[in-house]
């Protein structure tokens, strides 16, 4: 046995994942941690491992005593080195789940490089710990197979990018990460800068402005895999630092940019998965996907689609209807499926749960050869059954599930109630891919809050071409009225936008850009931006637009997001090394974190 901690002398020869049968009588070195050790009656196994996989070690006192006291001593999670031969392990001994099941190592010597204490937790996939343990030891928590393999689909993924993109002449340029704020719609992460004072950086939501200045600058085929910085409510899928696969290329339009990002998700796919994707994809007006599926990112994996019934349904004796239609509500529902049977309890559940969604109840239909079976169905006429039957396409033993709402609510309602819905009652297939574009958003959203109009992408995105004139008319109607109203023009245009979604999640976006300064400067005006405003916020911009900007476009993949879905990952928090916790903090280093007086005092800021 050796008494030295060096690994002189000791460096493996093979990783732990590496030996097979093909190797038996060869002398190796492995290095690595102790998995787990079993004492079996006078001699000592040890699975060691490493992230290539586990190796077993075998310690007998007859083959060598003082290493095999030695072995005694060790714990989880040690780290040693071993010189052994390798033997084909005795018959019926063998380990068929793992690649090195067949063989193991004799151990002749054996170094403790380093003690372990106890783990907080096992080092194994299923594991039944809090998420908090977890990221406060989070270096343990990436020891276990299951994080490192969604790290290597990580890493795998970013290479596989990077290949295509770079096939296709793109090049990776690397933008500021201090920089002037971007409006992505989130808060802005702040850094005071230490030399002007009262002055701040803002991080990056995205790289959105300087790749647009890249284009003026003539680097036709832009892409960065790039960290992004938004200060928002965070939730399963949203960091406050998250990586984007960040697109953009000069003298394109829309088809352009779907091929080149058509191609990107077909080698994502096949790196990841071995799986072809057909493309095209298919795509959705943005219009069309709210009324259909409630969501501008539908889960496409299953059907229940939403049917407008108002005009069918108008005119009865159902007074909950009539009322609400007085007040310009629309009667939508969906069809379950072959689900008329379900008892009266499942339909109270169904009931909360379109409450849960926003509905202010829900009205059923089971659907029988005769007639549709209903409390309420004595309030319509047989004409009115008749035609919902028809527009549900209701088959015999179906149950359709109505509700109504005013028309801004009724589809993002209708939109969660599909989607819990298919979860209660097992309709989504985990082993479909659906993938499909979204197209012609509305350029602006109405903020009710602050009774003007927002970007629903971001304030560069262009127009459709016909809408530019309403863009005209709508600042003139402002000028006129000196206020902006819901009903102004301009919140009927649409804009040159698109989202790519993957099973119900938004894993892209992107448009074609503005880029004309005249243009630009009427969209900021749409925004309530005043020229002024735009000057000292965007002047770079506007400025750069002066001098020759070519016809430009891109799109950003939210990288996280896709590898969570690719990984099969509950969270984002999975696949990213360093996350932070729902309320944005590091629980390993203890971010964010108080800073001294002096620090402060040098930033010229005092904390109030
Ligand atoms: P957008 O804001 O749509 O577009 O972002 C692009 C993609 O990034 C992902 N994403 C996030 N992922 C994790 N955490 C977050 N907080 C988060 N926010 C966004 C989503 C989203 O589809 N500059 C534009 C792109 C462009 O126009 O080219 C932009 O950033 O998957």
């Amino acid at each position: 046995m050796s008494e030295t901690t060096s690994l002189r002398g000791k460096k493996r020869t093979h990783t732990c994942g590496e030996l097979r049968a093909k190797d038996i009588n060869e002398v190796v070195t492995l290095n690595g941690w102790v998995d787990g050790r079993r004492d079996l009656g006078g001699v000592i196994f040890i699975d060691l491992r490493d992230r290539y996989g586990k190796t077993q070690v075998v310690f007998a006192p007859q083959h060598n005593e003082n290493v095999y006291q030695t072995a005694k001593r060790l714990r989880n999670e040690d780290v040693i080195a071993i010189v052994g031969k390798v033997e084909r392990r005795p018959d019926g001994t063998e380990n068929k789940s793992l690649p090195t099941g067949e063989i193991e190592i004799l151990g002749d010597d054996l170094v403790i490089l380093n003690e372990a204490e106890t783990p907080p937790f096992p080092i194994e996939d299923e594991i039944e710990t809090s998420e908090d343990l977890r990221l406060k030891y989070r270096f343990l928590d990436l020891r276990r197979h299951q994080m490192q393999s969604n790290l290597l689909t990580r890493h795998k993924m970013a290479q596989a990018a990077r290949k295509y993109l770079d096939s296709l002449n793109f090049m990776e340029i690397e933008t500021p990460f201090l920089m002037k704020s971007t409006p992505e719609g989130a808060r802005d992460y702040l850094v005071p800068s230490r030399i002007h004072h009262g002055k701040f950086y803002a991080l990056p939501q995205s790289p959105q402005t300087y790749k647009q200045i890249l284009m003026v600058s003539g680097f036709d085929r832009y892409f960065q895999i790039v960290k992004c910085f938004r200060d928002e409510d965070l939730r399963a899928d949203r960091q406050p630092e998250f990586t984007q696969i960040d697109i953009e290329m000069s003298f394109v339009l829309e088809e352009d940019i779907y091929d080149m990002a058509e191609g990107l998700i077909k080698a994502l796919f096949k790196e990841a998965k071995g799986i072809d994707i057909k493309t095209p994809l298919p795509r959705l007006k943005y219009d069309e996907a709210m009324t259909k599926y409630g969501s501008d990112k539908p889960d496409l994996r299953f059907g229940l689609e939403i049917h407008n019934v108002t005009d069918i349904l108008k005119g009865s004796q159902f007074k909950v209807f009539e009322t609400g239609l007085e007040a310009g509500n629309l009667i939508c529902g969906i069809n379950l499926q072959k689900q008329a049977g379900i008892s009266r309890k499942q339909i109270d559940e169904l009931t909360d749960l379109a409450k849960s969604c926003g509905a202010a109840g829900l009205v059923y239909f089971k659907v029988t050869p005769e007639a549709l079976e209903s409390p309420t169905a004595k309030y319509f006429s047989a004409e009115q059954l008749k035609g919902l039957r028809e527009s549900f396409k209701a088959e015999n033993g179906d149950l359709i599930l109505i509700i109504t709402q005013p028309r801004r609510q009724i589809y993002p309602t209708l939109g969660q109630f599909r989607l819990e819905v298919a979860k209660k009652f097992g309709l989504i297939d985990e082993s479909k891919i659906a993938l499909l574009w979204v197209t012609e958003f509305p350029l602006f959203e109405w903020s009710e809050e602050e009774r003007r109009f927002a970007a629903m992408h971001h304030p560069f995105t262009s127009p459709k071409e016909e809408d530019v004139a309403t863009l005209d008319q709508g600042i003139e109607e402002h000028k006129k009225k000196k206020r902006w109203t819901i009903e102004n023009p301009i919140g009927n245009a649409h804009a040159r936008a698109y989202d790519l979604v993957l099973n119900g999640n938004e894993i892209a976006g992107g448009s074609i850009r503005i880029f004309q300064p005249e243009l630009q400067q009427k969209m900021f005006s749409c925004l309530g931006i005043s020229e002024h405003e735009a000057k000292t916020k965007f002047g770079f911009l506007l400025d750069a637009f002066k001098y020759g900007a070519p016809p430009h476009g891109g799109i950003a993949f939210g990288f996280d997001r896709l590898i969570m879905l690719f990984t099969g990952s509950k969270s984002i928090r999975d696949v990213i090394a360093f996350p932070k916790t729902s309320s944005a903090m590091s629980l390993m280093d203890d971010a964010p974190s108080e800073v001294s007086r002096e620090q402060l005092m040098e930033l010229h800021l005092k904390v109030i």
